[in-house]
């Protein structure tokens, strides 16, 4: 497919400081774009040249055994490395390109429809799939709950973003950045905390002094997870998003009288379909995840802005 819109995501910066070990130096980078098709596999029946269409972040064979399970992050398929969904911008070359090779393309694209602009579809390829499905779902959020999602960057803030379709009642953002914290609530958080000293006694203070039902990890810090744990009320949960390159400690001697629920994972971009219908009826509003435009060929540039204070290394 010709790549049409492209955008960063956190990952990608985890890349650069070597969180992410299988990448081979010269990879193309980038597992998030809208474009439009150029060539068409024998194998695939769905899809014609001229589609305009999402690619997500995980390959989908769609008949192996976790594929049918809809665990596509641990697709079979031989393309990339069977067992790992994430292949496109890790173990092939990915979409910060002109044009960009789609194994499985008929699971692994999603046909647009004309109102979905390519700016909100691009945040359909993996932040808000990936906020939804491991903040939101596998943190079980259910209605009435009180949230805190740490770190709102744009997968914290899909969360938020998405915490309202399981009807959470308070959500709270946590970040070190001002501005962010400005951004989450126009996304749906209802408090914001600066990450720093004092951040746990303002969680408990708008808790009634219990912890928060849901806490979100989105940094990939082991101290940011240590944070989550400590947020949580007994009886919560606790969703890992942040992908992590560093040893994180789990300190069971305190947690295990907690009676919390640990999750964790890679996005399966299961619940895609369904986040593209509501995006189409205008009920998520993904273009607001875009504050940046630049042209591919100034890509360096927009690491260099990308608000993870991370710059590569030419
Ligand atoms: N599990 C998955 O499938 C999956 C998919 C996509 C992204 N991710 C991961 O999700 C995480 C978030 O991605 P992103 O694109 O939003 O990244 P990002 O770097 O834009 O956002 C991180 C946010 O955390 C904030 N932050 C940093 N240190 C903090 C601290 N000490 N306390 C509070 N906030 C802090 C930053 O200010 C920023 O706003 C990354 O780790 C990324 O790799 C996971
Ligand atoms: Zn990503
Ligand atoms: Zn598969």
């Amino acid at each position: 497919m010709r790549i049409d819109t492209t955008s960063i995501c956190g990952t990608d910066l985890h890349i650069f400081k070597g969180d992410v070990p299988a990448i081979q130096p010269g990879r193309i980078l980038g597992h998030e774009g809208v474009g439009t098709i150029t060539e068409v596999g024998a194998s695939v029946g769905s899809l014609k040249v001229g589609d305009r269409v999402i690619i997500s972040c995980i390959k989908s064979c769609g008949h192996c055994a976790n594929c049918r399970t809809g665990l596509y992050s641990h697709c079979l398929g031989d393309e990339g490395q069977s067992g790992i969904g994430w292949i496109v911008g890790h173990l092939i070359d990915g979409t910060q390109a002109e044009y960009v090779r789609v194994p499985y393309a008929g699971n692994s694209l999603h046909l647009l429809p004309e109102e979905v602009s390519d700016e909100q579809a691009v945040m359909l390829s993996d932040i808000l799939p990936t906020g939804f499905e491991i903040g939101v779902q596998y943190g079980r959020v259910k209605p009435g709950d009180t949230v805190a999602v740490i770190g709102a960057g744009p997968v914290g803030l899909a969360a938020i973003a998405t915490a309202g379709l399981h009807e959470a009642a308070t959500i709270i953002a946590i970040d070190l950045d001002g501005n962010r914290l400005e951004q989450a609530k126009t996304f749906g958080a209802t408090e914001t905390v600066v990450s720093g000293s004092g951040w746990k006694e303002q969680v408990l203070a708008l808790t009634d002094g219990l912890g928060v039902d849901v806490a979100i990890e989105a940094v990939g810090l082991p101290q940011r997870f240590e944070m989550a744990t400590q947020t949580d009320r007994p009886g919560g949960n606790v969703a890992n998003v942040g992908v992590h390159g560093k040893h994180v400690e789990l300190y069971f001697e305190d947690l295990w009288i907690q009676n919390i629920n640990i999750s964790m994972g890679l996005v399966n971009t299961n619940s895609t379909p369904m986040l593209l219908r509501l995006v189409a009826q205008q009920k998520l509003p993904a273009e607001k995840f875009a504050t940046h435009r630049l042209a591919l060929e100034n890509i360096l540039d927009a690491y260099d802005t990308f608000p993870g204070r991370l710059k590569p290394t030419p």
